[in-house]
């Protein structure tokens, strides 16, 4: 009798952790409430925000805000969200980002810290953009590997690592948290194109967040 042999899949990697199954949705999206995403120019975005306090670990604060971030992340379309995002001064990121490969990778990090680059890892240009810089993509350079390393909401460690697609989210949200943006690391005549683009195209995307946050609303109440 032959069996139709079904490959390995992974439904997704959780906290770096591999699970059969995950919802479409993680589950800190149906707790969470849409908070509005800070734009360029806001200060908050521009300077490295504070570390998440020991005493916030395992706290219902913390534990809202991730819950928050989630939300607002899937409203807002991203693979990836930080702290300064959402207006708070905290060192800290979600994401629900896929790799190369087609694997899911979904959780949260506290004050993250990017591993050195490999000296023989390759960069990777690839198109990139951010939900604070609402609307344009630019090409950029990006390490093809990247590995954080921070804690999750109750304080307990987490070694995040990627490739691809996520290793590039990786290290967006990283550099959020130091006040960094992506079209800091592009040429200025390029930055200009992409804040000229956002200034022309941020109405349409606000308007479809708005859109998306309401089919949320429903979806996570069916
Ligand atoms: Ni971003």
């Amino acid at each position: 009798m032959s069996e139709q042999s079904t490959p390995a899949q992974v439904a997704a990697v959780v906290q770096g952790r591999e699970v059969a199954e995950f919802p479409v949705l993680a589950p800190e999206a149906a707790r969470g409430r849409v908070l509005r995403v800070t734009v360029t120019g806001e200060e908050v975005l521009h300077r490295r925000n504070a570390d998440v306090p020991e005493e916030m670990l395992g706290g219902a604060e913390l534990g809202r805000l991730v819950d928050d971030m989630f939300r607002t992340m899937y409203a807002a379309e991203g693979v990836g969200l930080a702290g300064n995002q959402v207006g708070v001064d905290l060192r800290l990121f979600v994401y629900d980002c896929p790799d190369d490969d087609g694997v899911r990778h979904v959780g949260h990090v506290i004050n993250p810290v990017l591993d050195e680059r490999d000296v023989d890892d390759v960069v990777v240009v690839e198109s990139e953009g951010c939900l604070s810089v609402p609307g344009p993509h630019a090409d950029l350079g990006r390490a093809e590997h990247a590995t954080v390393r921070g804690v999750d909401r109750d304080g307990a460690p987490v070694v995040i690592s990627g490739s691809g697609y996520f290793a590039r989210c990786l290290q967006h949200e990283t550099d959020h948290t130091l006040g960094r943006l992506y079209v800091d690391r592009l040429s200025a005549r390029e930055r200009k194109r992409v804040l000229k683009k956002m200034n022309e195209m941020s109405a349409g995307v606000f308007e479809r967040r708005q859109v998306r946050a309401a089919e949320l609303e429903r979806e996570l109440a069916g």
